[in-house]
């Protein structure tokens, strides 16, 4: 069931849920989450069982505010609090020295725990009202796309959950930045927050780690966030060496109209641009669902051109990749 999470009623019935041990499905600034409690452990293995994913893949824990950290991990270094104080609340998850009392099946056994305070306000009132940590991945089916509306983790769930809240469309529209503060810092997973603003807070360069193929790696994946149709994503000179024959029964996505002006003439059953006037932050918010829209079209293969590689065009073109059938 869908309800509106400006209800006080729905926000209620999902407190109630989660306080009770039940999984729903709720907004956040970047896609919908499906959550728990993440001190539960029966409860957080109810969010495996309807994602159908494996419990070798660690959950992002939600917290209310800073001071809620204490809660679930060990001390915070400095440089871990320098982006807290920069972006929180917002799309950026630290993956910190975990307390023994949060479940092993939410870190995947892993020491450390990922956590974020979420930037918005349905999401915080269903975190303080419970009085719970919130375990949650995006609410999708594993290794498929993410949700950023409601209607879309409907699509994706079905029945499997009983309660979606309702907080309209995701306004940044692309998961978490992920930092890990194991050794030294790291990007495990470029997303809401841009690389160049994390490191202009921190005064160095950070590193993005490159993703695995194995399971020896937790929360490193290399394939994900597909849809059902083939996909390739091409660089400007491959996609003019695309012939016509290929591109006759193809979707092309690109960045803006500048793109569809290029290629106009190539033959494409259709051109869908991700953002008209150019701008990153939209396009990134537009992301996921035009994905999702030309997965269920009548055209057979999608082509995706790469954005330009800055700020969250990393993230995009990253979910690109992964998107690739190989
Ligand atoms: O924006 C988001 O991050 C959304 C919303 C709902 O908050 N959540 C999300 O969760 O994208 P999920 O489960 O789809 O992605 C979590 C990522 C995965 O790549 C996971 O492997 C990684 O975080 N992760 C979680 N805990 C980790 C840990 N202890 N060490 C390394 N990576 C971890
Ligand atoms: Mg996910």
């Amino acid at each position: 069931m869908i309800c509106s999470g400006r209800e006080k009623a729905c926000i209620d019935a999902a407190v109630k849920l989660i306080r009770s041990g039940e999984v729903v499905a709720f907004p956040t600034e970047t896609v919908y989450g499906l959550g728990a409690d993440a001190l539960n452990e029966s409860a957080v293995r109810k969010i495996f069982e309807v994602k159908k994913r494996p419990f070798f893949d660690p959950l992002i824990v939600h917290v209310g505010s800073s001071g809620d950290l204490d809660r679930v991990c060990e001390e915070v270094p400095t440089e871990a609090l320098k982006l807290i104080k920069r972006f929180w609340p917002g799309p950026l998850t630290l993956v910190l020295r975990k307390k023994n009392r949060v479940p092993s099946v939410v870190t995947a056994g892993l020491d450390t725990v990922a956590v974020r305070m979420p930037r918005h306000l349905m999401a915080l009132a269903l975190i303080k009202n419970s009085e719970c940590c919130i375990a949650a991945p995006s609410a999708n089916r594993f290794q498929s796309m993410s949700p950023t509306t409601a209607e879309a983790v409907q699509k994706e769930l079905g029945d499997d959950v009983g309660l979606i809240v309702d907080g309209g469309p995701c306004l940044v529209g692309m998961e978490s930045t992920v930092v890990s503060f194991e050794g030294d810092v790291n990007i495990l997973r470029v997303g809401g927050i841009a690389v160049e603003d994390i490191e202009e807070v921190l005064g160095r360069i950070v590193p993005v780690v490159k993703k695995v193929k194995t399971v020896e790696a937790p929360g490193m994946l290399e394939f994900h966030y597909a849809p059902r149709k083939p996909l390739s994503l091409v660089s400007k000179e491959e996609l003019r060496k695309v012939s016509k024959k290929q591109t006759k029964g193809a979707s092309l996505l690109v960045f803006s109209k500048v793109e569809r002006k290029s290629f106009e003439d190539s033959g494409f059953k259709e051109i869908i641009v991700l953002s008209e006037r150019g701008s990153m932050d939209e396009a990134a918010k537009n992301f996921f669902a035009t994905l999702r829209q030309m997965d269920e079209s009548n055209a057979e293969k999608i082509f995706a051109l790469k954005v330009p590689e800055e700020r969250l065009g990393l993230a995009i073109n990253d979910r690109l990749k992964k998107a690739q059938h190989e």
